[in-house]
């Protein structure tokens, strides 16, 4: 897996960032989670969704009866935007090389929110219409299936979210 130098600055987030925040869980798994960006927890922790977001996630995985150590967890980008804004294209695409190296040859990369999904299938449209249908993602040299569904915080206060993101830990339960 290719990692960023811990003096990273291929795009302007270095600035603003305590700590690069690289994958977690379990890194040779199968099926990995790509979130967003980083928030002021996993910046100051260094790791994937430990805050807010994390402990919904936790929480739909613990329902499927999945564990942290059996995913691997990342972003789209591995740095902090300022005030938690999304993460700019030219960001995104400056850390696409590393995000490429992670996904490639796995089974099923779930896409967490907009972010993730604009980033790696280019979609744009309503999430309504795409949530939970697994498409092909072209990824380095082979194809792997994608898994389009909810960020955590949007489960927040969205009750069809919340159920959608518990049907995908139910199709992440299948490949593991
Ligand atoms: N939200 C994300 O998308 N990623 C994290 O790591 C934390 C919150």
């Amino acid at each position: 897996m290719l990692v960023p130098e811990p003096d990273c600055c291929l795009c302007g987030l270095c600035d603003g960032r305590t700590t690069i925040v690289l994958p977690d869980g379990n890194l040779l798994s199968k099926v990995v989670f790509v979130g967003e960006a980083p928030g002021e927890n996993e910046d100051l922790q260094g790791r994937p969704f430990v805050g807010k977001s994390g402990k919904i996630l936790a929480d739909a995985m613990a329902l499927a009866g999945i564990s942290r150590s059996d995913v691997m967890i990342t972003n789209t980008v591995k740095c902090r935007p300022p005030s938690n804004r999304d993460p700019k294209p030219e960001e995104m695409e400056a850390c696409r090389p590393f995000l490429e190296s992670e996904l490639s040859g796995r089974s099923l990369v779930v896409g967490l929110g907009k972010s993730a999904i604009r980033d790696l299938i280019d979609y744009d449209g309503k999430m309504a219409d795409i949530v939970n249908r697994i498409v092909d993602l072209d990824i380095g040299d082979g194809t792997v299936r994608f898994l389009p569904t909810y960020h955590p915080a949007a489960c927040i206060y969205n009750k069809s979210a919340r159920v959608a993101l518990a049907e995908a830990m139910g199709i992440v339960r299948s490949y593991l």
